[in-house]
This record gives structure tokens, C-alpha cells and sequence, in this order.
């Protein structure tokens, strides 16, 4: 990596030119929640967040959701296409958690009767305020027919997920996903994995996400490497 042009580097993750259309993605240890207000770096983070991510990804992929990813380089890293980040942060919740409690006053833990597709703008200096889609549209940020393919793989990448889980006895509660456009295609870019998502245990409701981070209620590691085996990755 090190003779590779560092394009940016992010509060998870690093991203290097590999080639005019390649880009290798680094998974680093860094931890953060609130907007960066709370960070640390946990050694051993970086490499199973990028297990889950390709593992996902090659999932998805198999079921027809194009993702940028192109293969896997090493622990930290795999090789991905460049694309140009829609900058938005889609989110799908499937039970009531996180700012969707705090904001509406809401009990956590309620199943939603559908599926619900949020989206925030990726700014950090605003803190990634909420948008609605005709915001979205308004300001031009995507075309209507993106922001509708977006929202089609969003909830597509909803029910394959959500149903490979509950095999695991693992809820999807919510998470968050990124994408981006090459040659007016629209991928899946950016990650899944336990600190973009929350997963619950079914029986327990226990947290095997970033939660255990934010909530400082127990060791990240374990949980995340408990999430990799019960996926049996
Ligand atoms: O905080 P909130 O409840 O809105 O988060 C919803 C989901 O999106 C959670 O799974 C969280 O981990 C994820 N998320 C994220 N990055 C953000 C905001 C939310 O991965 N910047």
C-alpha cells in the first residue's frame, strides 16, 4: 500500500489509486461514534470488518446487487472500482433503534410493520442531516431514476440480508449504505459490517455492533468476532 496514492482517507477506512478505474480499500482499526466526537482504535477491527464486508458483498453480488467490489487483496484490503460517491447515507430500518427513537421519542425495540428507507446528507460539518427525497431531487443530488434504482437495491439488500441472518438466529435491525455511479451504472460502495449495521441476537436482543462501542457496554472485539462466527465466516 505504501507506494500507492492515498485518494482519501476516512474516519474507518483508507482508499489508494491502484489503477486509472481501481482503488484498494483499507480497513483501518480507528473507531469512532458521534460525528468523531468518541474515537479509539481497536487492534484486530480493521480486519474482520473487512471480512464481513466482502463476504456480504460477494453475497449480494450472487443475487444480482452490482458492488464495487472486484476482489479480495489481504486482511485489511480489497480491490474495488472507482466510483463517484453518491453523497448520501442510506438508511433502512427494520425496528425502531438509534436517532429514529430519539427523534420521534420512540420506545427501541418495536418491529416496523415495513421496511423504512431514510436518508441522511454525507457532510460531516452539517452532522449529516436528515433529507427527505424530494430534497434529494430538488438539489439535484441524484437523478430521480438513481435515487429509485438506489432505493430498489436498498430494499432488495434488505431481504437478503434480513433473511440470511434470522437463518442465524440474528436480527437486522437497521444499517447504513453507500453508493456510487461508474459509467452511469449505480454499485454498492462504502462497507457492511457491524459498525455500519445493527444486529441483534434473537433470543437475547443483545448488541453484536458498534453499539457495544457507543454504549461502552462490553469488548467490541469479542462481540464482532462472535457476529463472524455465528455467520460462520
Ligand atoms: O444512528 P442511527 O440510528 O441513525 O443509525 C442507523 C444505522 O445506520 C445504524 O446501523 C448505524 O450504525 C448506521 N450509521 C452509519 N453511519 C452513520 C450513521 C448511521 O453506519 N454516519
Amino acid at each position: 500500500m505504501k507506494n500507492l496514492n492515498l485518494l482519501y482517507e476516512g474516519k474507518a477506512k483508507k482508499i489508494y489509486e491502484k489503477a486509472p478505474d481501481e482503488v484498494v480499500i483499507y480497513f483501518k482499526d480507528d473507531v469512532t461514534a458521534f460525528n468523531g466526537e468518541k474515537k479509539d482504535s481497536i487492534i484486530g477491527k480493521g480486519r474482520i470488518n473487512k471480512k464481513i464486508t466482502t463476504f456480504f458483498f460477494e453475497m449480494l453480488e450472487e443475487k444480482g446487487i452490482p458492488t464495487h467490489m472486484i476482489s479480495d487483496i489481504d486482511e485489511n484490503s480489497f480491490l474495488a472500482k472507482k466510483v463517484k460517491i453518491i453523497p448520501l447515507e442510506v438508511i433502512v430500518r427494520n425496528y425502531t433503534a438509534g436517532s429514529f427513537c430519539r427523534r420521534y421519542g420512540i420506545e427501541k425495540g418495536i418491529k416496523l410493520e415495513k421496511p423504512i428507507v431514510e436518508y441522511s446528507l454525507k457532510d460531516d460539518d452539517l452532522g449529516d442531516p436528515m433529507i427527505c427525497r424530494n430534497v434529494v431531487l430538488s438539489l439535484k443530488l441524484v437523478e430521480e431514476k438513481v435515487l429509485n434504482k438506489i432505493e430498489y437495491y436498498a430494499l432488495k439488500i434488505n431481504d437478503i440480508l434480513s433473511q440470511f441472518l434470522e437463518s442465524k438466529n440474528i436480527i437486522l435491525v437497521d444499517y447504513k449504505l453507500e453508493f456510487g455511479i461508474s459509467n452511469g451504472k449505480v454499485y454498492l460502495a462504502d462497507e457492511i459490517s457491524p459498525d455500519t449495521c445493527r444486529f441483534w441476537d434473537k433470543e437475547t436482543m443483545e448488541s453484536l455492533d458498534k453499539d457495544v462501542y457507543r454504549e461502552d457496554k462490553g469488548d467490541l472485539i469479542d462481540k464482532y468476532s462472535e457476529f463472524l462466527r455465528r455467520v460462520e465466516i
